[in-house]
């Protein structure tokens, strides 16, 4: 039986107005412009307003999607959310997205692989409308990594920011769309990057507070080591399954953690600077939204064109890894 081609026919990102500059955390914590910038590319991040959370975020950037696929919320079917910060433990952002997005009765669930959730979801959609369970999914990664993030910690309050990016995902034109798809996961327990606290093994106490075990805790350097070999290794396996070859690539749209990882895999993979998507310096680490709001901006500024072989590699907590590769349909 011959499989349908699947592929985005939409995208749409949001990022909240409030920015938070180098400068901003030279006067929270003993940091520099200079350090920050040099060790991992990024200039500025975006930060959500209190009273709102992940839930806010990804209704806006669906909005926009739908709109780019000239849709209404009642074409679609599914919507799965990928984030590691939900607005609550027990549950799910993508219901509350439904509610937001003004509709009842469509399934939503939500995906949490790290900063690789992006790649993870669209893998889960594309077999959903394969195995013609569904039609239409909405797609989207989103995270409010402001309201995790341990402003004492030098060593993570830099890395991160906040946004969302949405995706339709639905049948399209045969031979275009994602032509394939490769996740992988070594899962460890030693807090590599977690926040160690607040779920049902360490639920969070006085002591976890003051320990600040509700924040995002990271051994940089592991999770550098691991990236590096990780986010290359994706990235061949999944251009290798689509049968092209890294030379095929049009555009690389890397997950934004550190500008030096991506430069090593522009070096591994020895593909040159103009064919990767670099907005690190304007949002910083945005979890399972990077690749996303990369891609929606990529598109704006006219970057991808139909038939371009468009290639997603991601990498995150879990540890989770994986790399699409899609031949742009629109
Ligand atoms: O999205 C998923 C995953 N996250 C990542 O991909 C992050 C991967 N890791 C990294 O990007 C890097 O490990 C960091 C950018 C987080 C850190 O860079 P590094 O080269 O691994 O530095 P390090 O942690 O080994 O620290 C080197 C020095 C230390 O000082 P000492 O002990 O040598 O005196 C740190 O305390 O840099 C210091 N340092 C800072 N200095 C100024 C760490 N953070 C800062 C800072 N400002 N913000």
């Amino acid at each position: 039986m011959k499989l349908k081609s699947v592929g985005i026919i939409g995208i749409g990102y949001y990022v909240p107005e409030k920015i938070m500059t180098n400068a901003d955390f030279e006067k929270i914590v003993d940091t520099s412009d200079e350090w920050i910038k040099t060790m991992t590319g990024i200039e500025e991040r975006h930060y959500i307003a209190e009273d709102k959370a992940t839930s806010d975020l990804c209704t806006e950037a669906a909005k926009k999607a739908l709109e780019n696929a000239n849709l209404k919320i009642d074409d679609i079917n599914l919507i799965i959310v990928s984030t590691v910060t939900p607005d609550y433990l027990a549950q799910s952002a993508s219901c509350i997205v439904q509610k937001k997005l003004g509709v009842k009765e469509i399934p939503a669930f939500d995906i949490s692989a790290g900063c690789s959730g992006l790649v993870y979801s669209l893998t889960v959609a594309k077999g959903l409308i394969q195995s013609g369970t569904y039609d239409k999914i909405l797609v989207i990664g989103g995270e409010v990594l402001s309201k995790v993030t341990n402003m004492q910690d030098r060593g993570t309050c830099v890395l991160f920011g906040d946004g969302a990016a949405a995706m339709v995902v639905s049948e399209v034109e045969e031979g275009y769309g994602i032509l394939s798809s490769y996740i992988g996961a070594e899962g460890e327990d030693d807090h590599i990057l977690s926040i160690p606290a607040g779920g049902s093994k360490k639920p969070n106490t006085v002591e976890t507070i003051n320990n600040r075990e509700n924040f995002v805790q990271m051994n940089g350097p592991e999770v550098f080591k691991f990236a590096v070999q990780a986010f290359p290794r994706a990235t061949k396996k999944a251009v290798e399954l689509a049968g092209l070859k890294i030379a095929d690539i049009n555009l690389l749209i890397p997950h934004q953690a550190n500008i030096r990882i991506i430069e090593s895999a522009m070096k591994r993979l020895r593909i040159p600077s103009e064919k990767v998507f670099i907005n690190i310096q304007k949002y910083g680490n945005t979890s399972s939204a990077s690749t996303g709001i990369a891609m929606g901006e990529a598109l704006a500024d006219g970057k991808i064109k139909k038939g371009d072989v468009v290639v997603l590699t991601a990498f995150g907590s879990g540890l989770t890894y994986g790399s699409v590769v899609l031949k742009w349909a629109y």
